[in-house]
């Protein structure tokens, strides 16, 4: 079983990463008599909720469940209001322990349920896609969209711990394996040379969920969001690399109507949309560009953006990014492969090209 920690004093949690681990309730971080609410979505429960609740009932915790509509264009308020009225209705208190058992959309509303809930209840991070394995359960950002933004409402509130179990990614459907690929491809374009090159030679192993290879890709990308959110924990500073392609991408999401393309499809345009700036702007070498676009299409993700959107309708809801400062865009450049910035003096004109071209 691999570990990883996030570092956050009194807020520290580990990551434990391995295949098998759901079958076995002794690795949760429950004891008997704990009061327990597992928020899950429609398509989840059908195939392992079942089994949970024998577990935990065994163990003799005390658990009520939810289940949600399953999809992006349900993570709002109203949902986060229906968490509530579940826990409420429930009589729950402040020692209950919300578990999100699902993909980034579950850890994310569940997360922020948790953080408004009576001012704040303990929750456990249950991520059975490969995003939320490797990016959305760790860091502690929560929260839900807005008609006008994606992930414009939330906060940031730790998970007590995290628990990736690989044996999930066997019936994830292949477009959303490749959408956890995005973010992948994203850690080591934005941080990291050498992991970049070991996706390039791993790749094939990841998509045939070569355990092995998963497990040490998850813990990789693990490792590195801990080091950004360990020294960053409110996205002032460096952890903001791990939004590379993100602001195009979370315009797409939102444009296009929440949910019609996947979270990692978007931020796979809005990658190649950054490296398009790079080369004009930081002189960012063609055969990385070449390697990325080549790596991107391998992993099966679109390298151009939807026909309908204009320049125009991305910049209208680039503005609203929560990196942009006195209504100046903020935007994370690769210089090379492995190392990028944070830029905010890109020429509009610049940006509208690389959309253009995309
Ligand atoms: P998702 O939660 O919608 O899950 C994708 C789909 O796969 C859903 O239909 C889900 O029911 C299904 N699914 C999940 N696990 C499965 C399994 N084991 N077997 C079968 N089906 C399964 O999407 P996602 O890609 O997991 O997450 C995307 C969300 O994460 C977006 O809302 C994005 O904004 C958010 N996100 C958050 C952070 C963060 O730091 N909080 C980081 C990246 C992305
Ligand atoms: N997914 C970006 C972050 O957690 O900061």
């Amino acid at each position: 079983m691999e570990k990883v920690t996030i570092s956050l004093g009194s807020r520290s949690y580990t990551i434990v990463i391995s295949s098998g681990l759901c079958n076995d309730i002794s690795f949760w971080p429950l004891i008997s008599g704990d009061r327990v609410m597992i928020v899950t979505n429609e398509t989840l429960s059908s195939m392992y909720l079942g089994k949970i609740l024998t577990l935990m009932k065994k163990s003799k915790i005390k658990v009520d469940y939810v289940i949600l509509p399953d999809g992006e264009k349900y993570k709002n308020i109203k949902t986060v209001d229906r968490i509530i009225g579940s826990l409420l209705q429930k009589s729950h208190g402040r020692d209950t322990i919300l578990i999100a058992f699902g993909g980034g959309v579950i850890g994310d509303i569940t997360g922020f349920a948790a953080a408004i809930y009576q001012r704040g209840i303990r929750f456990i991070q249950i991520p059975t896609s490969l995003l939320a394995q490797v990016d959305s359960s760790v860091g502690g950002k929560t929260g839900v969209n807005h008609i006008l933004g994606k992930n414009m409402i939330g906060a940031f509130y730790q998970p007590t711990s995290v628990i990736v179990d690989t044996d999930f990614l066997c019936s994830l459907p292949a477009r959303e394996f490749s959408s956890g690929l995005a973010e992948i491809i994203k850690y080591g374009i934005a941080l990291d040379s050498s992991f970049f090159q070991w996706i390039e030679q791993n790749l094939d192993l990841l998509m045939v969920l070569e355990k092995h290879a998963l497990v040490y890709c998850i813990r990789k990308c693990c490792e590195l969001k801990a080091s950004l959110v360990s020294n960053d924990e409110h996205d002032i500073g460096y952890r903001s690399l791990l939004n590379l392609g993100h602001t195009f991408g979370h315009a797409i999401e939102a444009f296009m109507g929440y949910g019609k393309w996947l979270h990692g499809e978007a931020i796979s345009v809005g990658i190649v949309m950054a490296v398009r700036i790079a080369e004009r702007f930081v002189q960012f070498k063609s055969e990385h560009s070449n390697r990325i676009i080549n790596l991107l299409q391998r992993a099966n993700l679109p390298i151009q953006g939807p026909t309908e959107m204009t320049a125009n309708n991305y910049l209208s809801y680039m503005i609203r990014d929560k990196k942009t400062v006195s209504n100046q865009l903020r935007l994370v450049i690769p210089l090379s492969i492995g190392v990028s910035e944070i830029r905010d003096n890109i020429p509009n004109q610049l940006i509208i090209d690389a959309i253009s071209e995309c």
